[in-house]
């Protein structure tokens, strides 16, 4: 395995995320917090950063145990890094170093350069430059604008780059990665989703011994294949929670729960839809919603957490887009969890351990992790869905009746996608009830009842989103459907607003 050493740069991730497609694992701490093992890595990434090797808030790695012993790449910061405090110099640059520029010069007969073309286009961003080589440095590539665009250091194996060969638009940067893990470091390229698998359970298990763990299900892809992987290693030792908010699709609450049960999982289902509605009644402002949702959670779960006799660890799917802070983190509870503090002190289970053996991953290797445990291809394909379910998609207050009306309408549109094979080409999908009635007919009555909107969007993160064009064949049958099987509705309509301006959901 590789480790790559963080010093905040916004592209730190993408290292990470080509050394694994280079089917090479790797693992991003931050830079000071070298791990005991290090002898257990067989080469260092050094990131880039915003900060500078010039300003008071230079960060300073511990590489005694690394520099000279494994071979080293540094990037950007790293690269500067190693020139500064290694006898060169690096200043303020004078011309502009940022995005596309294209080597126009490469050392010969190089391996670490090996396959690269002469000319390649390189991504730089920075706005210090070094302006001389440390000890032992030689150039390996130049650009017209920046000449120490690559160096090594002779008789160690450390290389460096003033570029970032992570990002795309360095057209060979994942050559030289695969040049430097391959010929440089001799990484054999076998991990894969199975061996992340072994690797995850075997260290989990070590990690663990006979501790109990508590884990929160939601139904969703990471926390299900978390739960997994958990289970892989510590078996009954790992109590599932999964509650029911009372604000999941129709029927969810038990088909998840029955499709956890079949996973083998020790899973509880906790049903709390009463004590969610109540304390939402006469809500009607998102955020409170919102607000009031992730609360009752944290009650209802820590209520839960505290039957297991003395659990240690809490479990969370979280992945590596969640983890927002990396330089910073003190090895306490992750970000993510610190969003849900409320004011008052802790909850019990927040004051467990924390254990997330995904957050290295990203959502498609968490999909090709769950794949190879050959967990449900349905589990794994679901669309997302929001924490707090259709809370969000009844607009202003709620009440039972809105929660089953709503369910019965998003159950018609799904299961529809699914049925005309159009569920797997839409990243998610789903049915907001509206605050309208209007007047419609039926037979010979006149009707004065609720509007639906159907909203289908394809996307990659969910940062930004268009409708989907849905056959108007498929529509229509909806909309019947819908109409005819749904008491309570009347008019169906589609949404055809983008994201940005309009957001995904409604609220
Ligand atoms: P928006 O509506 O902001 O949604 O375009 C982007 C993505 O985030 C999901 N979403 C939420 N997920 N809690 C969640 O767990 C929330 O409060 C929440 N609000 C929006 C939304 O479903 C979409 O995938």
């Amino acid at each position: 395995k590789i480790l790559i050493l963080d010093f905040g740069s916004q592209y730190t991730q993408l290292i990470g995320r080509r050394v694994r497609e280079l089917n090479t694992y790797s693992e991003i701490v931050p830079f000071n917090k070298i791990p005991e093992d290090i002898d257990s890595y067989k080469a260092v990434i050094l990131s880039g950063s915003p900060n500078s090797v010039r300003g008071d808030d230079v960060l300073h790695p511990d590489l005694s145990k690394i520099r000279g012993h494994k071979p080293l790449l540094a990037v950007c910061y790293g690269a500067q890094y190693l020139a500064h405090f290694s006898g060169g110099e690096v200043a303020p640059s004078n011309t502009r170093e940022y995005g596309r520029a294209n080597l126009s010069y490469i050392k010969k007969n190089e391996d670490f350069l090996s396959n690269i073309s002469f000319d390649s286009q390189v991504w730089m961003s920075h706005s210090d430059t070094i302006k001389q080589l440390p000890e032992n440095g030689v150039l390996l590539a130049s650009t017209n604008d920046v000449e120490n665009a690559a160096y090594k250091i002779e008789g160690e194996p450390t290389f460096a780059l003033q570029f970032h060969p992570e990002v795309y638009h360095s057209t060979d940067g994942k050559k030289l990665l695969e040049n430097f893990l391959v010929k440089i470091a001799g990484v054999k390229q076998d991990w894969t989703p199975n061996a992340f698998v072994e690797e995850t359970v075997e260290g989990l298990k070590t990690k663990l011994g006979d501790d109990k763990v508590v884990l929160g299900l939601s139904g969703g892809v990471d926390s299900s294949v978390a739960a997994m992987l958990l289970h892989k290693a510590i078996g009954k030792n790992l109590y599932c929670i999964f509650v029911n908010n009372g604000l999941l699709r129709k029927n969810e609450f038990q088909d998840v729960l029955d499709q956890y049960e079949g996973m083998g999982l020790n899973v509880k289902g906790v049903d709390a839809s009463a004590r969610f509605l109540d304390a939402l009644a006469g809500k009607s402002d998102p955020e409170e919603k919102r607000k009031t949702i992730g609360r009752v959670f944290i009650e209802v779960f820590d209520d839960e957490a505290n039957e297991i006799k003395d659990v240690k660890w809490l479990a969370q799917g979280t992945i590596y887009p969640d983890v927002i802070e990396s330089v910073s983190a003190t090895g306490g509870p992750s970000a993510t969890i610190k969003s849900h503090h409320n004011v008052g002190g802790l909850p019990d289970f927040m004051k467990l351990k924390i254990v997330e053996p995904l957050k290295m991953l990203f959502k498609d290797e968490v999909r090709r992790v769950g794949a190879s445990m050959n967990m449900y291809s349905q589990l794994l394909g679901r669309h997302p869905f929001p924490g707090p379910g259709l809370a969000i998609r009844i607009l202003g207050d709620l009440t039972a009746e809105k929660v089953r009306i709503l369910q019965e309408v998003d159950a018609i549109f799904i299961n529809g996608l699914r049925e005309w094979d159009l569920y797997n080409k839409v990243w998610q999908a789903g049915a907001i009830l509206l605050p309208v009635n209007s007047v419609g007919v039926m037979g010979d009555e006149r009707t004065y009842e609720k509007c639906v909107a159907l909203r289908a969007v394809e996307s990659t993160d969910g940062m930004t989103a268009d409708w989907v064009n849905l056959p108007y064949e498929f529509l229509q049958k909806v909309s019947n459907d819908i109409i005819n099987k749904v008491k309570g509705v009347n008019r169906v309509v589609y949404d055809i607003s983008s994201k940005p301006p309009a957001t995904i959901e409604w609220e």
